[in-house]
Formats: C-alpha cells, structure tokens, sequence
C-alpha cells in the first residue's frame, strides 16, 4: 500500500468511526467497537503492526500518518464515552427529581395484632381446615337466646350460675358464646359444624384470672353417629396446633344445661408443663375447653330432630389459651393498654409476655 493509498484508507477508517459511533448508546458497546477499531486485530492496530513492510525511509512518515488517524479515533470514541455517561447521570438526577425532599418520609406502621386476635385468627384457619364455617353472634343478646334457647329457663338455679349483666332494655350482654348455637341451626338445620369466635361478658370481681370481658370459641357440630371420641380427638388437635408442641387433656365430668353428658376437658398447664405454678392454682391443669354432647332440649329448640341427629358443642375458653400460649400470667393486662408491665421472653417459642409484679 502506497503512502497515499494509505491515508486514503485512514480517512475511510475515520469516516466509519466517526459513523459507527453515533449508532451505539451503551458504554460496552463503546468499548467493543474501540478495540475493533484500536487494537492489535483492529483497522487502525493491523496498519500499525504492518509498518515493518515499508521500506526503513518511508517507516517515519507512515508511523506518524497512521499515529494521527489513531489519535484522532480515539478522541472521538472518548467524547463518545462521555457523552454516554453524561446521558445516563442527567436521566437519574431527572428520576430524582420526582422526589419531593420537603415531604415527610413514609411512616412504618407500629404496633401488632392483639395476642388474643392472633390465637383466634389461628383457629379459624384451623376449624376451616377441619370443614368449620365461622360464624358470629350479637354481644348484646336477648334472654331468650342467652339463656331459654340453651335450655335455662327463667327459674332454673344454673342462671346464676353466671353473672350477667342486665340491661334497661331487658337484653343481656352475652355471657357465652352459646348462643350462637341456636341462631346456627335455625340458620343452617343439620348437618352442619361450626364455630363462633367472640368477646363475652360477666359481672365479675377482678382478679389476676377473671375479667369482666373475655374472649371464647364456641363450636357445634351436628350430624348423625357423632359422639364424645369425635370431641376429644378434636379437642387434642386443636390445641396442639395452636400451642406447637404435645399437649395432654383431662377429661372430667361437668354440668351445662345446655348438654348431656358435660364434659370439662383441661390441658396441662402450658406456663409451668403440669409442675403446678400459680397460674393453674398449683394444680398443673387448666379447664380450658368446656363441652358436651348437645342436649336434645336444644336440638329441639334448634328445629332438629333429637332422634336423628346428635352433636357435640365446646366453649373453648380463647383468652385463658392464648395467656397459655403466650405466657401471660395476669389477664387484666390483656384489656387495660397498659404495656409498662410487660417484658417479652422467648421462654415457650414466642412473644411472651410476663407480668413483671407476678
Ligand atoms: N357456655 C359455657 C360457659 O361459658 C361453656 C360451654 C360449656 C360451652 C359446655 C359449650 C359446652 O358449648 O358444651 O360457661
């Protein structure tokens, strides 16, 4: 190649650098072409390489053409390079620039779910799982559905056997979740297999273990051949899957109105294993899950025939199970806000919160 063949041939090189650039907006793409052009395999690189087949005289000059057009490329790219880069910062400060810095920056939201709220969203999903529909019930309920519908009429001895609240307009607030009961099979007839979470209330004296408002399960299954092994196997699942851990039951005899035979069925105690602590009264057990085949009175009530069907109800205390679960050894704390008592521990696996006068 000729000296002018040669200069001939960098201007073209040129050319299509100066072309070939305008088309690449990615700093890779940048590079890659760079060394296309400039290095050893490149356009501009391979003349370089060659210069040793021109004879020694003429080495000087061509060196200096193909040094120029090399210079001159790689200015080019360079400006390229920043051009790129320039771009790129100009579009993020742009996307900044949505951002409002006088704005008060979001708010995490504090606090959590109530320990009694968590337990009862649990054994919803649970009694869902089990084939339960979750039903409700008003708090401030008649007479007739707290107490005549449950078979305690008027002058039965067993209404005492609570401490109602009586209101002016001669309703009652709930003192159970029982009621539900009958408004489910007045809804539903049989069969059907439901529970009803809800706050009930009595007028009690405050201690560490009775509040005047409180929190229950109520459950109610009817269909036909349903007998007390269904309630017991059930009662066992239940409350091992809410406390994660084997839990132990006892099963005494106990009297409801509302059923026949009652049953008192109680788990070990969960805050001290059964060892006895003053939570369970040093006895190791706590009654936890009232229940009972439903009475036939009540079926009748219902409008469902005692003959064929029968069923098994519980009113699973869910305040006293979830201090169980959670450690809480005073139930005023639950109800009164005041979180300066409280210390967390991770004594049983979880949030546990212990009173710390107790
Ligand atoms: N309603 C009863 C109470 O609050 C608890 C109870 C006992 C509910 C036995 C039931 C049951 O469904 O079968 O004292």
């Amino acid at each position: 190649m000729t000296l002018d063949e040669l200069s001939k041939q960098l201007t073209k090189i040129e050319l299509q650098v100066a072309t070939g650039l305008r088309e690449l907006d990615q700093i890779d793409a940048v590079r890659s072409f760079e060394s296309s052009v400039l290095g050893k395999q490149g356009s501009i690189g391979l003349l370089l390489k060659n210069i040793r087949d021109y004879p020694p005289e003429e080495r000087g000059q061509v060196g200096q053409v193909i040094n120029s057009a090399k210079a001159k490329a790689k200015a080019i790219i360079d400006a390229r390079l920043n051009e790129i880069q320039r771009e790129a910062v100009e579009k993020e400060s742009q996307g900044a620039s949505d951002v409002d810095p006088t704005l008060p920056g979001g708010v995490e939201p504090l606090g959590s779910l109530h320990p009694v709220t968590m337990v009862q969203l649990e054994i919803e999903r649970i009694f869902e799982r089990f084939g339960f529909t979750v039903e409700t019930g008003p708090e401030m309920e008649s007479e007739f559905h707290n107490f005549d519908a449950l078979n305690i009429p008027a002058d039965h001895p067993a209404r005492d056997m609570q401490d109602t609240f009586w209101l002016n307009n001669g309703q009652v607030l709930r003192t159970h979740t029982s009621p539900v009961q009958h408004r489910a099979m007045k809804k539903f007839g049989a069969p059907l297999r439901i529970i009803a979470p809800g706050r009930c209330f009595r007028y009690e004296t405050l201690d560490a273990s009775h509040e005047n408002t409180f929190h229950q399960v109520e459950g109610l299954v009817i269909d036909r051949e349903i007998s007390i092994p269904n309630l017991i196997a059930m009662s066992k699942a239940l409350l091992q899957e809410v406390m994660q851990r084997e839990v132990k039951l006892r099963v005494r005899p106990g009297f409801f109105p509302f059923v026949e035979p009652g049953l008192e069925i109680d788990m070990n105690c969960q805050i001290c294993g059964g060892s006895g602590c003053a939570t369970c009264k040093h006895s190791g057990w706590v009654e936890i899950l009232p229940a009972g085949m439903v009475h036939p009175e009540v079926l009748r009530a219902g409008g469902i025939d005692p003959d064929q069907y029968s069923g098994f109800a519980f009113g699973l205390g869910l305040t006293r199970l979830a201090m169980m679960k959670y450690g809480i050894r005073d139930i005023r704390v639950l109800n009164n806000g005041d979180l300066r008592p409280i210390v967390c521990s991770q004594r049983l696996g979880g949030p546990i919160l212990v009173n710390k006068a107790s």
